[in-house]
């Protein structure tokens, strides 16, 4: 069967679109005609290689689309369905099996390594030679995508497929991380550094917990404003002066929360700065590999402060993805807000407008979505 995909074919390269080659479906593995694919930074990270992610592949990890074929051992989904795909995991590891699959022993090389960990093999094919798929278990800027049963996620409801696309990645991040790692109490402060999509995902998140002060850090204009439209109670311009000390003073001592959600690491200091007393900050933002940062020992040691690392917002995507969904049915998570959608032949617009700070969520709309 042939595709049209997206091919990042080496460091910094404009995404190109070829026709490539699909081969046999594995027994655990479902084929989707994708109809709607996010543009998330890690893509384009990984495009200009601060991930070492092997070259030439198709990238894209936000499909969404309908199932047109599945495996036989498949019993998750089945043809017709409308499908999120999101990251991938092993099933069997201690962190899949005690419910975090986000932290998958094997995360690294199920979602970067852009071929089959059973075997090395890729679905994918150029005039007769591989080229890497199975990037996120989907690799989805492209006409079809060949996902993992582990991370299809059946998307029910009148919700549209390119406000859903997102949610397999971005949008699951931010509002996870609030809602399912820091489990922000009603009531309760938070700093986000950070107005992007996952960001303003983990803003959203907070409105849902009940946070009482949510502060949104940012030094694009645009976005603090709809930081504030979507429920920010303090918006902070970090162009102009410490935000970490502004953060402290409006707070009386400082925020219970805080979010790295910039990818700076400059910024992920001030993200500790701004936490009162036994305060947690959580790192969601991907530098290059090998970024280092430094913070002041006492600071996490007098105040009893906690830094962790968060994945994937924590998501148990089968269980989290439909809650995100029924939020936003509930008109409680707008995510929709953050969306401007392209044709998948615009990509390199696409992305140029996301770097740029014009578009927040890009999405491509890559086939109509037809009946179910
Ligand atoms: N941990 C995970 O599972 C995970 C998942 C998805 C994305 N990410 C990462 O999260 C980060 C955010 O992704 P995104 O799609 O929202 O990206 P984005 O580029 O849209 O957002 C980053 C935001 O940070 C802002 N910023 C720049 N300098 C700043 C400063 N000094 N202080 C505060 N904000 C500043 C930018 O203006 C921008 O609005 C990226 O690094 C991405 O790779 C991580
Ligand atoms: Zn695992
Ligand atoms: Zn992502």
């Amino acid at each position: 069967m042939k595709i049209t995909a997206a091919v990042t074919e080496a460091e910094g390269a404009p995404f190109a679109l070829q026709e490539l080659d699909v081969g046999d479906l594995r027994p655990d593995e479902v084929l989707v005609r994708v109809v709607a694919a996010g543009i998330c930074h890690t893509d384009l990270i990984v495009r200009d290689q601060w991930y070492p992610v092997p070259l030439p592949a198709v990238l894209g990890h936000e499909g969404a689309g309908i199932v047109e074929r599945v495996g036989d051992a498949v019993r998750s989904c089945a043809v017709g369905d409308r499908v999120g795909m999101t990251f991938d995991s092993c099933g069997l590891c201690r962190s899949c099996a005690t419910g975090r699959p986000s932290y998958c022993h094997g995360f690294f090389e199920r979602n970067f390594l852009t071929r089959r960990p059973a075997d090395g093999s890729t679905v994918l094919s150029r005039r007769g030679e591989p080229i890497g798929a199975h990037y996120f278990g989907q690799s989805s800027f492209a006409t079809h995508a060949v996902a993992g049963e582990r991370n299809v996620v059946r998307i029910d409801g009148a919700i549209p497929l390119e406000v859903a696309a997102p949610f397999g990645c971005g949008i699951q991040t931010g509002a996870g991380a609030v809602l399912n790692t820091l489990r922000a109490p009603a009531g309760s402060s938070i700093a986000i550094f950070g107005s992007g999509a996952v960001g303003l995902a983990a803003l959203m998140g907070a409105v849902v917990a009940g946070c009482q002060s949510i502060i949104a850090v940012d030094v694009n204009a645009a976005r603090l404003e709809l930081a504030r439209e979507l429920g920010a109670t303090l918006i902070v311009d970090a162009g102009t002066g410490d935000a970490a000390e502004r953060i402290v003073a409006a707070t009386a001592g400082g925020v219970d929360f805080s979010l790295e959600a910039s990818g700076r690491p400059e910024v992920l200091r001030q993200a500790v700065d701004c936490l009162a007393p036994t305060g947690t900050c959580g790192v969601i933002g991907a530098p290059r590999f090998g970024a280092e940062v430094t913070l002041d020992v006492n600071t996490i040691l007098t105040g009893g402060r906690t830094v962790r690392g968060i994945v994937e917002g924590d998501s148990v995507p089968s269980v989290f993805l439909p809650t995100l969904v029924r939020l936003w049915e509930a008109g409680r998570f707008p995510a929709d807000r953050l969306i401007t959608t392209y044709d998948l032949d615009q990509i390199d617009e696409a992305a140029q407008d996301a770097e740029a700070g014009r578009t927040i969520k890009p999405v491509l709309r890559v086939s109509a979505p037809g009946q179910r």
